[in-house]
């Protein structure tokens, strides 16, 4: 069971940002699922250095352009260290390698008459590196690059026959619906082939910077027809025709949206001229945007990964890429959200569960525990769905789902805490074996989510393994085996500093919620609960429950209130309180059914900025599926009167 796949390799006249970051990661986190899921696993990444733009900063640097792509090889290189990328093969298009393979391609697509001699007459973009016709510009810009004016070329050129493929490229679309993902991309692209192809230019005339024409040396190759040879040099074609067997054709480019044309019409086409197999799937992803803007260094709207990644680490970095963006999807990046997602998932639910069962492993137990009675049935059965969902997920792309799976595991293991709650068994001697199992089981559930997470945070979770007593080493983890609820042997809990400590830094000016308590200060144990390492003191600890019912800050930080706006509503046939709505919580469109349709008309809902509860578990409500819940005030049971904003919100804000 072999699985090659590839990313875009990047151009060098920078250095990476959170966008090209985004999708190594992602990349990363694909491959390392397969590796966990017994896959022999190739993930091949590189620099594309033929670029004008790279030539153009290494001359304004008073470099020699190949000693620059060296130096910048470095840095890429460090950048994919701190994200903890770990790629097994890294390509440059200056490589021997990677050259020979070009060449080669080129003189065969020559041999066969697919490559002819033309004129040029036209606009190019040095930024995105093509040609562009004139519907393609915006007010003469090209709309990507709208501080650079395009150049007008005209020049003699070598033509590849791209216009020759069409029709088969339009049979393997048909053939393949697999072959592009998501499916916005296919429809994007099924269009273009509809209109009609081009034949497109595959040299540039009087340029140093590149790879000579074999048959035309005075003529270096195009950097697109250059660049995607990457993906067959890197596995031997035209140096190891053994490794090529082995690996080609690969399994998966992924590639950003704005380049998935050349990856599934020129890229194919160059292949079916040189007779080898096409790639199975190319995965066209979305966009990473930084506080809504794209982000670019021209416009100064970008985001260095090892700034983000200094703040929490690579793990929190990787884990909010991949859970807060639906993978295809644009997403959005911003300080504070980050910040947000930091303490909510991990200070306070994952860090503080693993904290909270090792120390209290400790407490009561020595941080030895052995299964001693029946393990909770409801944790076993959950994580085997957790289990299969997230398989789904994971072979489907859907990274942000898988993740989310993983984190049902953990919010159930925090209830059943919270049910069961070892520090009340703790004080009935007659439920000595009942403490011990809730402190396994717990552990175990850890564990799981722990395996099942390790794509995304691979060495946190490899620490949390340690922590709840799994040191099978990393490489050694195998999805089918180490996936199973396990309910034997001993277990050596480990009791440490908190993995993720709160950051509190957006928090010091903030008014207390309510005017009680201070928000600073999250209660992170519950009452009567041994504090954990790295846990803040419970306000009002020592207050048992039972004479106390408010809630604590935490317990109140995992409802997830989010601003949404309603796109659509309808009122449910034979109901005459329901309402059926679709709306927009920010990160993706939902169904919620709420009962106000005795207060709102449909059409009054439309376009209404609301408040829901985002993290509530999906119910049925007449036969459908609502997925959150509306906030809405009623005085002594009467109509309900929706939560409203004195201000513009976005959708996806958070409410608190
Ligand atoms: N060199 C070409 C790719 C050649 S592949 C044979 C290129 N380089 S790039 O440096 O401009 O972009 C590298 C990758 O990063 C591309 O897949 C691109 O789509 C992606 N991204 C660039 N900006 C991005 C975001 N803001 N968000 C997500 N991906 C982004 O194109």
């Amino acid at each position: 069971m072999r699985f090659y796949l590839t990313t875009a390799i990047d151009y060098v006249n920078s250095r990476p940002h959170l966008g090209t970051a985004y999708e190594k990661i992602t990349a990363d986190v694909i491959a390392r699922y397969k590796r966990l899921a017994g896959f022999d696993t190739h993930l091949l990444m590189g620099n594309d250095e033929h670029s004008q733009n790279v030539y153009k900063r290494a001359v304004e640097r008073g470099m020699d352009p190949l000693a620059y792509c060296d130096s910048m090889e470095q840095e890429f290189r460090s950048v994919w260290k701190q994200l903890d990328i770990a790629f097994d093969d890294f390509i440059r298009t200056t490589q021997p390698r990677h050259k020979t393979a070009v060449q080669k391609l080129a003189q065969n697509a020559f041999a066969k008459g697919d490559i002819y001699e033309g004129f040029y007459e036209g606009w190019y973009c040095v930024s995105c590196e093509a040609f562009k016709q004139e519907k393609d510009l915006v007010d003469g810009k090209c709309p990507l690059h709208p501080t650079l004016t395009p150049e007008w070329l005209r020049e003699k050129n070598y033509f590849f026959r791209l216009s020759k493929y069409r029709d088969r490229l339009l049979a393997h679309f048909a053939e393949h619906p697999e072959f592009l993902e998501p499916d916005v991309r296919r429809n994007e692209i099924l269009k273009l082939l509809e209109s009609g192809l081009e034949d497109i230019s595959v040299s540039r005339a009087g340029q140093l910077w590149g790879i000579p024409l074999p048959f035309a040396p005075e003529n270096v190759i195009y950097v697109w027809f250059d660049a995607l040879i990457c993906y067959a040099a890197g596995v031997g074609y035209g140096t190891d025709e053994a490794l090529f067997k082995t690996w080609w054709p690969a399994d998966l480019h992924i590639v950003g949206k704005d380049i998935t044309r050349f990856h599934t019409v020129v890229w194919p086409a160059m292949l079916m001229s040189a007779e080898l197999p096409l790639p199975k799937q190319v995965f066209g992803h979305g966009w990473v945007n930084f506080g809504g803007q794209r982000m670019s260094k021209s416009l100064g709207t970008s985001l260095d990964p090892s700034d983000v990644a200094a703040k929490f680490g690579p793990d929190p970095l990787r884990l909010y890429l991949v859970k807060e963006i639906s993978y295809g999807g644009d997403g959005d990046f911003t300080w504070e959200r980050y910040e947000e997602r930091y303490n909510v998932d991990l200070a306070n639910n994952f860090g503080n569960l693993v904290s909270r069962v090792t120390a209290m492993a400790h407490q009561y137990r020595e941080g030895r525990v052995a299964p001693a009675g029946e393990t909770s049935a409801r944790l076993r059965e959950l994580s085997g769905e957790v289990v299969r969902t997230y398989r789904q997920a994971m072979d489907a792309f859907a990274l942000h789902e898988a993740a989310a799976s993983a984190f049902r595991l953990i919010d159930a293991t925090n209830l059943h805490l919270a049910e069961t709650a070892p520090w009340k068994l703790a004080k009935d001697p007659s439920a000595g074996d009942r403490l011990t199992q809730v402190l396994f089981d717990t552990a175990e559930a850890i564990r799981l989510a722990a395996v099942l997470l390790t794509p995304i945070m691979p060495s946190s979770c490899t620490e949390i393994r340690r922590r709840v007593g799994d040191v099978t080493a990393l490489h050694e983890l195998r999805l089918d085996r180490d996936s199973v609820w396990r309910n034997g042997g001993v277990r050596e809990l480990v009791k440490d500093a908190a993995l993720w400590p709160r950051s509190e830094e957006k928090r010091v000016d903030e008014k207390p919620i309510g005017g009680a308590g201070k928000p600073a200060e999250a209660p992170r144990v519950q009452a009567g609960e041994p504090a954990a390492p790295g846990a803040t003191q419970a306000v009002g600890a020592g207050v048992t429950p039972a004479e106390d019912n408010r809630i604590s800050i935490d317990e109140f930080m995992k409802v997830e209130l989010r601003v949404a706006k309603v796109l659509e509503a309808e009122a449910v046939p034979k109901s005459k309180k329901l309402v059926k709505m679709k709306v927009d919580v920010g990160t993706e469109q939902r169904t919620i059914v709420a009962g106000i349709a005795e207060a709102y008309q449909p059409e009054q809902l439309v376009g209404r900025t609301i408040a829901v509860v985002f993290n509530l578990k999906p119910a049925k409500l007449m036969g459908i599926e609502s997925n959150g819940m509306v906030l809405a005030a009623s005085v002594d049971g009467g109509k309900p009167i929706l939560v409203a904003f004195d201000q513009e919100v976005p959708p996806g804000a958070r409410v608190r």
